[in-house]
């Protein structure tokens, strides 16, 4: 064997041991075991209000963890209540674009899954391609495509946490995506359900690119949330993820776009997708309890 061949299992028990010592770092930190996580998107940290924070620890207190680098994400665990149900949030991911590997983007999602998360909530800025959608929608995934050309399962598989290749037919989980539906039909809160398509950018697409990706069977486009999602799959969670529509990228009507629109969008939005995020936070819990 060559020595190139020796270091990447050696590579994958490093990881595996600083995911775990993370995941102790944080038991130490609270009483609190949250079966039930969410991850926080871009201008998306309002969830955050609603939880009766108990501990609140900046990623830079966890070993191991990246610190995300965007301004408008803050970059923090927080452990406590939502709707009465004890939740872990992240206020902060983070990105590709942001220059980490699709293994420090998914790091945290393999803290929380050791430390016993059993389901993953996910919000996500997208740019809206299905001519049907309207900036400030609200989008269910129904499914992804991949297209970031990089892979957070690239390398040796830790079977501890899950299957060398695993299966990708329903990453987004049927009842919770049923939970939402009814939560927002109840609240009269208008919620269409695609196909979510990551790329890496930074930059936002080309006219061809809208085009190339609604094409190829997409409803919107973001840079993230896919990483998590293929991490949290292998990992036995269970997701549901969530979409704001931030911008319409019509290819033949295109406007120029800034992060200030797309942040002011999603801040508009925001509402919405608490108040989902909540109630089937609640529905999550009354479900947990009758167990
Ligand atoms: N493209 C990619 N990512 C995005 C967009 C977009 O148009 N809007 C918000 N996130």
């Amino acid at each position: 064997m060559t020595d190139a061949s020796n270091h990447a299992p050696l590579h994958a028990a490093a990881y595996r041991r600083q995911v775990e010592a993370a995941a102790e770092a944080i038991g130490e930190r609270t009483d609190l075991r949250p079966r039930l996580g969410i991850i926080l998107g871009t201008g998306l940290g309002a969830l955050a209000d609603e939880i009766d924070v108990a501990t609140s620890i900046p990623y830079d207190e966890l070993p191991g963890f990246p610190l995300s680098t965007v301004e408008s994400h803050h970059g923090r665990l927080l452990l406590g209540h939502l709707a009465g149900v004890p939740v872990v949030a992240m206020q902060g991911r983070m990105h590709l674009y942001e220059g980490y590997s699709p293994q420090e983007v998914t790091f945290p999602v393999r803290v929380l899954a050791t430390f016993g998360l059993e389901t993953l909530l996910i919000s996500n800025a997208a740019g809206g391609m299905n001519p049907q959608y309207r900036r400030g929608d609200l989008m269910l995934l129904t499914d992804h495509i991949n297209l970031q050309g990089l892979n957070p399962l690239v390398g040796p598989n830790v079977d501890a946490w899950g299957p060398r290749f695993p299966d990708m037919s329903a990453p987004y989980d049927e009842e919770l995506r049923r939970l939402a539906e009814e939560q927002a039909l109840a609240q009269g809160i208008k919620l269409q359900q695609g196909v979510y398509v990551a790329v890496v950018g930074p930059n936002l697409e080309t006219r061809a690119e809208y085009r190339f990706l609604r094409l190829i069977g997409a409803d919107v486009v973001g840079m993230s949330t896919v990483p998590e999602v293929i991490v949290a799959r292998h990992m036995g969670l269970r997701v549901l993820a969530l979409s704001v529509i931030t911008d319409e990228c019509f290819p033949d009507a295109l406007e120029e776009v800034s992060i200030e629109d797309v942040l002011a969008a999603a801040g508009e939005a925001e509402p919405k997708l608490t108040a989902i995020m909540k109630s089937v936070a609640a529905q999550i819990g009354e479900k947990e309890s009758v167990h």
